[in-house]
């Protein structure tokens, strides 16, 4: 695999780690019902096809195939019967496809032909089954929230702007969102691989902490990797918190976030955002397949930072539009060791009246 080939250079990119957001909602909507969600990580993407009958070209626009990126398993109660992939596609080959897929545009304008490079780069074979990491406690951190994972998840919002001038972020509640990020606990009982990704933190208005760039390790186990790979002025200073944290530098990144998030104001005018930075040649070396479960590390990520935030009383939003190759001169990153994968930003959100929020199937009511 050529080493460059995905990451078309000095351009803003725009990413798609929405499998992981989408995983996320799912294994934290199981866990509200007490039920677990287990990843089939032993299928190829052409047995997934198969399986979803998406394989019949003669019933799909050419331009809009579909193609399915992972299958999960709702465990409703404790008892986990093995599973069969073989008996699974044998029974579903045992039926008759029907139907054709509704076409989405009549025209495609613009074909985007890395997407497709990408794609094909990164097909997954069939392989060996990844079993989910076992968890080990690395931040003990409880949430002063009074509120239901349910009602937190129907209120969670991306905020559209954020208020430059509200109240700093308690320090405690800084920690609390940060901490469910480390892989110790959900989601992350379901994710196969060791965690790949870092984060790297501008701190605009957190009570008791200088603006600067932080970084938390969530595997610490790389913490030397990352301070080799990272610029030389950065001073690595242990944060006296409940966490691996460390400030890099005391400034004030608020422009330097905003630049670098393809100029975007969320970036800059909020508590603190962020980088997700992925452990990236070696992973990709030893599977190109993984690329994708990188993406999907940080969307889960990113799904328990909406959730976390809104526990905390504020609002995120996710920030696939940014540009990685400054972001990298920031932090010294010189080669492709590592990749920041996604943005994210947490703050006092600027109520957009515009915008109404109606309950799920709102509609249907009478
Ligand atoms: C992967 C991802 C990337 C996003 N990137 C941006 C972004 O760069 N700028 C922005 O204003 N919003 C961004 N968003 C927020 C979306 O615009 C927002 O999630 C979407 O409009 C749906 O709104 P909701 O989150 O309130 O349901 C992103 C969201 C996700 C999940």
């Amino acid at each position: 695999m050529s080493k460059n080939f995905l990451w078309p250079k000095n351009e803003g990119i725009v990413v798609v780690p929405h499998i992981g957001h989408a995983l996320g909602c799912l294994r934290y909507a199981a866990a509200v019902l007490g039920w677990t969600i287990e990843l089939i990580t032993e299928s190829g993407d052409g047995e997934l096809s198969e399986l979803l009958g998406l394989n019949r070209s003669e019933d799909f626009k050419a331009d809009e195939r579909e193609s399915a990126d992972i299958l999960c398993r709702v465990h409703t109660e404790h008892s986990q019967q093995a599973y069969d992939l073989d008996a699974l596609m044998n029974a579903a080959n045992l039926g008759n496809w029907q139907g054709q897929a509704q076409p989405l545009n009549r025209y495609h304008l613009y074909k985007w032909q890395v997407i497709d490079e990408v794609a094909k780069a990164t097909e997954k074979p069939r392989t060996e089954t990844l079993k989910p990491q076992i968890l080990t406690p690395l931040a003990n951190y409880q949430s002063a929230c009074q509120k239901t994972a349910t009602q937190i998840i129907r209120q969670r919002r991306s905020a559209q702007s954020f208020n430059p001038n509200a109240t700093l972020l308690a320090e405690q509640d800084f920690y609390q969102i940060l901490a469910a990020t480390l892989p110790d606990k959900l989601p992350f009982d379901i994710w196969p691989l060791p965690s790949k990704i870092h984060l790297f933190i501008f701190v605009h208005r957190v009570e008791g902490l200088e603006p600067g760039l932080y970084a938390l390790p969530r595997n610490t186990e790389k913490l030397p990797v990352l301070q080799a790979a990272t610029s030389e002025k950065f001073v690595w200073q242990a944060i006296s918190a409940p966490l691996p944290l460390y400030k890099l530098l005391s400034a004030n990144c608020r422009n330097a976030a905003k630049t670098l998030s393809c100029h975007q104001a969320i970036a800059s005018d909020s508590a603190f955002s962020l980088a997700m930075v992925a452990e990236f040649s070696e992973t990709v070396e030893a599977a190109a397949w993984h690329y994708r479960y990188l993406f999907w590390e940080a969307g889960l990520i990113g799904q328990v930072l909406y959730l976390q935030a809104e526990a905390a009383g504020v609002r995120g939003t996710g920030i696939g539009c940014y540009f990685d190759d400054s972001v990298h001169e920031i932090l010294g990153l010189n080669d492709e060791t590592f990749q920041s994968l996604y943005h994210f930003t947490v703050g006092t959100p600027l109520e957009d009246s515009r915008l109404q929020t109606l309950p799920a199937y709102s509609h249907l009511e009478k």
